[in-house]
């Protein structure tokens, strides 16, 4: 007996409950105070916000390790690469070592600035390229061998690595040219998530005296950023989808059943993803694997009834950049 859970509308912007939403935001108040001044003074006080959040990219281990080893397999000495959305310029620097011609390194934000006093203070300019601006915005002068990538978010698609790499595949690629990842997995698992449920379930506890039950529907109609453990997981997960990063739709519905495999309570449904960055390296965020990179799953709230069955079944629906159903 499967339990459908009615499709239900929310409209979130990834980048508002997101991976990369605090770097985002700091950098937007950062412009708009005074879009004229370098680098260092424009950011002020808000450069301690931004580097850190750069430190922790470079401090996970699983991720770098991840990427150092698909590039390794992938550049051959002389390729031309894309480090699409840059940042520090590590996956670019990576590129370097393992013998890249040249490297494109493309980021909009002022972080362009540090990413190549980096990449001189490692002796590479003679061969990094640094152009400022939004990818789908920027011109290259010449096609590239490799394009590398990691603008993912915790459920894969959400932090615009589709329409990134859609439109740099169709801009930028030599025929035959390899993308990093090629491909990523979408993954959900029906979950127990006690904690999030009680955070939504507050609105309805009548705060301050007053009825705040209008911000349960907002709360309940979002992803929430969650670290899941094998034990919160209530069935095997399940691929949603797989993405063909050369050619991912920007917008598709699934609908997968699952087989609740033990005992619980079921407070919503928790995603993640795998990416294939090359032939023999996978990168995820799963709670299931021990080398797990350090990004959040995300946590959708389950807002069907509940009803004891062997089967959960549901369908999501993504509409790309960044709204999603289910
Ligand atoms: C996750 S961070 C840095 C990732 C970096 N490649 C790394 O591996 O550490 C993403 C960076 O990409 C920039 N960014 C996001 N989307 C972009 C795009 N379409 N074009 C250029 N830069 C982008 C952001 O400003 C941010 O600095």
């Amino acid at each position: 007996m499967a339990s459908w859970l009615p499709a239900c509308e929310f409209l979130t912007l990834a980048r508002q409950s997101g991976f990369y939403s605090s770097f985002e935001r700091t950098q937007q108040w950062a412009w708009m105070a005074n879009p004229d001044r370098s680098f260092r003074s424009t950011i002020g006080t808000h450069v301690s916000r931004i580097v850190d959040e750069h430190r922790q990219y470079l401090a996970d281990g699983a991720r770098v390790s991840a990427y150092r080893q698909a590039i390794e397999e992938v550049v051959r000495p002389g390729d031309v690469v894309l480090d699409l959305a840059s940042g520090t310029g590590i996956l670019g620097l990576l590129a370097c070592r393992a013998g890249a011609g040249r490297v494109y390194s493309v980021e909009v934000s002022g972080m362009i600035e540090l990413a190549r006093e980096i990449c001189r203070a490692n002796g590479f300019q003679d061969r990094m390229v640094f152009l400022k601006g939004l990818s789908t915005r920027v011109d290259l002068p010449e096609k590239v061998d490799v394009a590398v990538c990691d603008q993912m978010g915790r459920f894969g698609f959400e932090a615009g690595v589709v329409q990134f790499f859609g439109d740099a595949c169709k801009r930028f690629l030599k025929p035959g040219g390899t993308l990093i990842p090629a491909r990523l997995d979408m993954v959900v698992c029906p979950v127990e998530c006690q904690e999030i449920w009680s955070q939504v379930e507050y609105w309805n506890d009548s705060p301050a005296g007053f009825d705040f039950r209008p911000a349960r529907q907002w709360a309940a109609n979002t992803g929430y950023p969650v670290k899941l453990v094998p034990d919160q997981l209530l069935a095997s997960p399940a691929v949603l989808t797989t993405l063909e990063m050369a050619s991912a739709p920007t917008s598709f519905r699934r609908e997968v059943t699952l087989v609740v495999s033990r005992r619980g309570v079921l407070h919503g449904i928790g995603g993640w993803f795998s990416a294939q960055l090359s032939r023999n390296v996978t990168m995820t965020n799963s709670p299931l694997v021990a080398e797990r990179i350090n990004r959040h799953n995300v946590f959708f709230l389950w807002i069907g009834r509940f009803r004891w069955s062997l089967e959960i079944a549901f369908a999501f629906r993504c509409i790309l950049p960044c709204r999603t159903s289910w």
